[in-house]
This record gives C-alpha cells, structure tokens and sequence, in this order.
C-alpha cells in the first residue's frame, strides 16, 4: 500500500526553506556531481570540504531555499575523533554549517596543512576535527554541526542541526 505523502507546507514552512531533517539525503551543491547522493566512497580522507544540501525523499525537494540549510562536508580518520563527534558521523563523513557564526559569511577556504576550514572575511578558522572549534579569528562559537548516517546505498540526516546555524548580530 502506498502512502499519502503531505507536503510540509500544508503545516507552515515550504519543504525547501525549512532545515534539514531525519531521514533527508545528502546530495551535493554544485560541481560535477551537482545533485547526487554523497556516498562516503566520493569522498577523500581530510578533502577539502564541499558543498552540500539536504533532499527531503518523499517530494523530491532539495532544501536550498535558505542559506543556512548549506553544509560543507568533509572525510575525517575516525580513529582520530572522539567518539562524541564520531558519532555524529556517517563512517568519518562529517557536515558543519557553511555560515560563518562572526557575521554570516559562507566558510569557503581550507586550510590542508592544519586542517581548518576558514572563513574569507575575516580570517576566522574552525578545527574540523574538534567538532568546529574556533581556533582563529572573530567567530565567537563553533559552527553548527548536521549530524549524519549511512543510509542503505549513501548518506542520510540523521538529526537536526546541533548547535545554532547562523550567526548573532554584534552592536
Ligand atoms: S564573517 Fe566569518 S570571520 Fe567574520
């Protein structure tokens, strides 16, 4: 028997502006792959991140009718993770918001050496395998993390963000 898929936007929010959620896949934003699953095998170990949105299955919708869905994924060495952030993992697949927490810019730049990712503006930096920790610059909090899993053939969400997306005005 086939269900009746409602649209969440019976309830209020259009399915593509709201965050992602359990269940969702990981597909990839731009590029050659633009649109495709995100399985851990695309990926290589501490790669530059990505970027990524979530799909919501049952309609089809991608979540990109909000910056703050986006998500920059990287591949982590599980054995060096602690097992809190390993487990927000899917087999090392690791996603943290694109937003920047100083003022919202989207963290694009990676630093291979020290394995950071970094924001253009103004220099902050955030240890990918410290659950985001800042280790540089203005940024006053970690970014948010997308928890993850491995689904039957590629990645799904396995929760809601953790920890706030976005960043607070400072005056
Ligand atoms: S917006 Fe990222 S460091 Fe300022």
């Amino acid at each position: 028997m086939t269900g009746i898929v409602i649209p969440s936007s019976v309830f209020g929010q259009p399915p593509n502006r709201a965050r992602p959620k359990k269940g969702d896949w990981l597909v990839f934003d731009g590029g050659d792959r633009n649109g495709e699953r995100i399985t851990p095998a695309l990926l290589t170990l501490n790669q530059r991140p990505i970027a990524a949105l979530a799909k919501e299955p049952a309609t089809n919708t991608l979540r990109d009718g909000s910056r703050l869905n986006r998500v920059m994924v990287t591949k982590l060495d599980l054995a060096k993770l602690d097992s809190e952030v390993a487990g927000l993992t899917a087999d090392g697949v690791i996603a943290y918001s694109a937003v920047c927490t100083h003022t919202g810019c989207d963290v694009t730049n990676w630093d291979p050496d020290n394995l950071l990712m970094a924001c253009p503006c103004h220099e902050s930096k955030f240890d990918v395998y410290s659950n985001a920790k800042v280790v540089g610059g203005p940024a006053p909090r970690p970014l948010a993390i997308l928890p993850l899993s491995l689904g039957e053939d590629a990645i799904i969400v396995a929760d809601s963000f953790q920890g706030r997306v976005g960043f607070t005005q400072q005056f």
